[in-house]
């Protein structure tokens, strides 16, 4: 347990995973894939996602993090061997590591186009300012590649230091007034769009859905988001998990961020998005969206300027317990696996992932096109980065299921769950069979040429594969019940 820094309070736990669940995914991220895939078709596969498959894998995170109380990745060293399995299942960290550093690296350039608006709020220069002028000044903000640089560069070196100096339990104080304060913000503003926007189209475009209008790649987004939003899959509530005490109630916790979380993004949705139809912008205009609405917003209502400010300083906070969660398990892992400090480990980990966030600095304006990525893959280097994401995340929760449902003993499991035998047996079902199968049905789902009933046959076969590959690594299969 050496250079982890300590939640120490109860309840302590679940305002972490809430503040790392809560971020810009919600904000930003929600709306934005969203309006690009038409809405309610994404929506009903986002909603199912996270409560057949993401509370469920939410739960087993949790425990794996708890029964191991180590960072991610020795955490899963540690496990395989108690329970003599192959060491394959180490996967789990590292696929973590990679994803968090992967988001890591856009997320602070995204968060850092929020420093630019909580500027543009505070000197209220964008007062009483048309939708023209708003998306003039968005784009201005694109394509000045040196300036989002310096607002990546101040994010993540703050998220750094926080980390670094280990200093949670300060920001934990400030979580407790900071996410009820963005939560009254956001229905503010959606008061706002009800009342000067139209809430009605917003409605029917959010929650009602024709599934065939859903993409291919619209289904893989729709799990993602709902991984990337619950911060599922990549080891940052498995490293928070190893501080949770044992008495708190898993299950109850596991609900609570997931309905928290959902709720943000469905209020963020329904203000954006009224915001949007009121105004008559495009609902598609993909990662600008939320950047160009709620200014809009903020530039019309009364002390705009002021709420507008702190709107974007809340959602700044939101951002930094978001990532300084990304950054934990990593930094942990270097720390015990290397005997590096505290900051040391940060430090490198933090300029990796600033040197990657470039990469997203220029996708949007010096490579916006005819890069390489965009011949081998059809797409900007962060669209490319944001796809690895949807794929490693959903991969790396379908092994953490695998993992608990198919390793830990009964008894294990019933120790953390701490609640009764129909729970445990209904809650072991999804991850055993329920949460790898809606996976592996996703993951086929966006293979274009694999349609009709090639779809179930094959994802059928997967299952099987996946199950006979994981009771091989399992080697002793640790049958209870
Ligand atoms: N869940 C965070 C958000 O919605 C993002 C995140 C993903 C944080 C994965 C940690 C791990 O903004």
């Amino acid at each position: 347990m050496s250079g982890h820094n300590v939640w120490t309070h109860k309840g302590t736990f679940l305002l972490a995973a809430v503040g790392s669940a809560v971020g810009l995914g919600n904000l930003w991220r929600f709306p934005y894939l969203s309006g690009e895939n038409g809405g309610g078709a994404f929506i009903l596969v986002y909603a199912l996602t996270i409560f057949a498959v993401g509370i469920p894998i939410l739960i087993a995170e949790i425990m794996l993090g708890r029964t191991s109380r180590q960072s991610p990745i020795m955490g899963m060293r540690h496990l395989t061997k108690t329970h003599g399995t192959s060491r394959a299942w180490e996967t789990i960290g590292w696929l973590g590591a990679a994803s968090a550093f992967l988001i890591l690296s856009f997320y602070s350039v995204i968060a850092g186009w929020a420093i630019h608006y909580t500027w543009l709020m505070l000197t209220g220069s964008l007062v009483g300012a048309d939708a023209q002028t708003i998306s003039t000044g968005f784009d201005a903000l694109l394509a000045a590649p040196g300036l989002m640089t310096l607002y990546h560069t101040l994010f993540i070196a703050a998220s750094a230091l926080i980390v670094g100096m280990g200093i949670h339990k300060g920001i934990e104080s400030g979580l407790r007034i900071m996410m009820p304060a963005l939560f009254v913000i956001l229905l503010v503003v959606l008061a706002y769009g009800v009342v000067n926007g139209d809430i009605g189209a917003a409605a029917s475009f959010l929650f009602t859905f024709n599934i065939a209008d859903l993409s291919l790649e619209g289904w893989l987004q729709a799990m993602g988001q709902s991984f990337f939003t619950l911060s599922l899959g990549m080891g940052a509530i498995m490293a928070y998990g190893a501080y949770m005490p044992s008495e708190i109630s898993l299950t109850r916790t596991a609900f609570a961020v997931a309905i928290v979380d959902t709720a943000v993004a469905m209020v963020a949705g329904l203000a954006i998005f009224a915001l949007v139809f009121g105004a008559g912008l495009e609902t598609g205009q993909g990662p600008g969206l939320m950047f160009v609405t709620l200014p809009l917003a903020f530039a019309e209502m009364p002390f705009g300027a002021l709420v507008g400010g702190v709107f974007f300083i809340l959602v700044l906070g939101a951002a930094i317990s978001s990532s300084i969660s990304l950054i934990e398990p990593v930094a942990a892992f270097l720390v015990e696996r290397f005997d590096m400090t505290r900051p040391q480990a940060v430090t490198i980990m933090v300029i990796a992932a600033w040197a990657m966030g470039l990469l997203t600095v220029v996708s949007f304006n010096m490579w916006a096109e005819g890069t390489i990525f965009h011949s081998l893959f059809g797409r900007s280097a962060f669209e490319f980065i944001e796809l690895l994401t949807n794929i490693f995340m959903p991969v790396g929760g379908l092994l953490i299921a695998l993992f608990a449902g198919w390793a830990l003993t009964q008894s294990e499991v019933m120790k953390e769950l701490g609640s009764s035998v129909t729970w445990f047996k209904f809650w072991r079902f999804l991850v055993r069979f329920v949460a790898p199968a809606a996976v592996a049905f996703v993951f086929l789902r966006t293979i274009p040429q694999v349609d009709g009933y090639l779809i179930p046959t094959l994802g059928a076969l997967l299952i099987i594969g996946a199950f006979a590959a994981s009771q091989r690594w399992l080697k002793k299969p640790r049958q209870t019940t």
